[in-house]
């Protein structure tokens, strides 16, 4: 009785079927890999573009209103780093129920005015009757859309904005028309809460930003950074004036 060797070729060529099928089968079940994750490539290493985080529905404005929010977050430290005086316009986009448009409203008084800018118009609605029910009187409802927050060209000191930038789902026209309400000296203060480290890790990680995030796409709009504050809790404030003469891409 004859046994094959085991370097016959009969034993080979089953040998290399059966690995050649093995490798199909793995190939076949492994799971499509995004073209950039860590492959160790250049291409992998490039910056992707930021995806916006969905925008907060009206429905949960409670979150906005919520006990403890001043306590915790502090901002009386925004209202400081804003410089406001006594007769400025200022600008809140996003303003949402108006927690901050509210408490800016007291501080530029009687003689100044407070645009409060929203897309959503149940958002301004909630905001008209905490603004009745605290009897504050200078505080203007502003219905924009994704693109224009339909403020006064060159008519506004200071413009605010917080923790709505990073649900901009478009940046550029946004940026762009913020730079156009802005009047001679007028500055734009910016909160997000931080990407970096854990003080933030309360909050969903898409609605969170890093510095060089917000220093890129800001300084690509033709804004300069004029100081920035980790003075907060859990946010970072951001004080951009505009570029004299700088256009935004188109
Ligand atoms: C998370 S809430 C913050 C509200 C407010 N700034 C606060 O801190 O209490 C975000 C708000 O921004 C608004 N928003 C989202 N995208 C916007 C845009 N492109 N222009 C103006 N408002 C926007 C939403 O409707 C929502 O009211």
């Amino acid at each position: 009785m004859s046994h094959p060797h085991p370097l016959s070729p009969s034993r080979w060529s089953a040998w290399l079927l059966a690995l050649l099928v093995a490798i199909g089968a793995a190939c076949a079940q492994a799971p499509a890999e995004h073209p950039a994750a860590g492959t160790g490539s250049p291409a992998a290493a490039a910056p992707t573009k930021r995806e916006p985080a969905n925008v907060m529905p009206w429905e949960k404005a409670d979150w906005l209103e919520r006990e403890g929010r001043a306590e915790n977050e502090k901002p009386e430290l925004v209202i400081q780093a804003m410089d406001l005086k006594p007769g400025m316009a200022v600008a809140e986009i996003g303003a949402g129920t108006g927690f901050f448009s509210r408490r800016i409203a007291k501080v530029v008084g009687p003689a100044g005015k407070v645009y409060a800018e929203d897309i959503q118009p149940q958002m301004l609605d909630l905001l008209k009757q905490y603004t009745a029910k605290e009897g504050v009187g200078n505080v203007i409802p502003v219905l924009g859309t994704e693109t224009d927050p339909k403020l006064p060209a060159h008519g506004v000191d200071r413009v605010l904005l917080v923790d709505v930038y990073h649900e901009f789902q478009k940046p550029e026209p946004m940026l762009a028309a913020i730079r156009d309400c802005l009047a001679p000296g007028g500055t734009v203060i910016l909160v997000e809460y931080r990407l970096e480290g854990d003080t933030a890790a309360h909050i969903n990680i898409k609605h969170r930003m890093s510095v060089e995030q917000v220093l890129s796409e800001w300084t690509a709009a033709g804004f300069t950074l004029v100081r920035r504050s980790e003075d907060l809790p859990s946010q970072h404030v951001f004080i951009f004036s505009a570029r004299r003469g700088a256009r935004p891409p188109a």
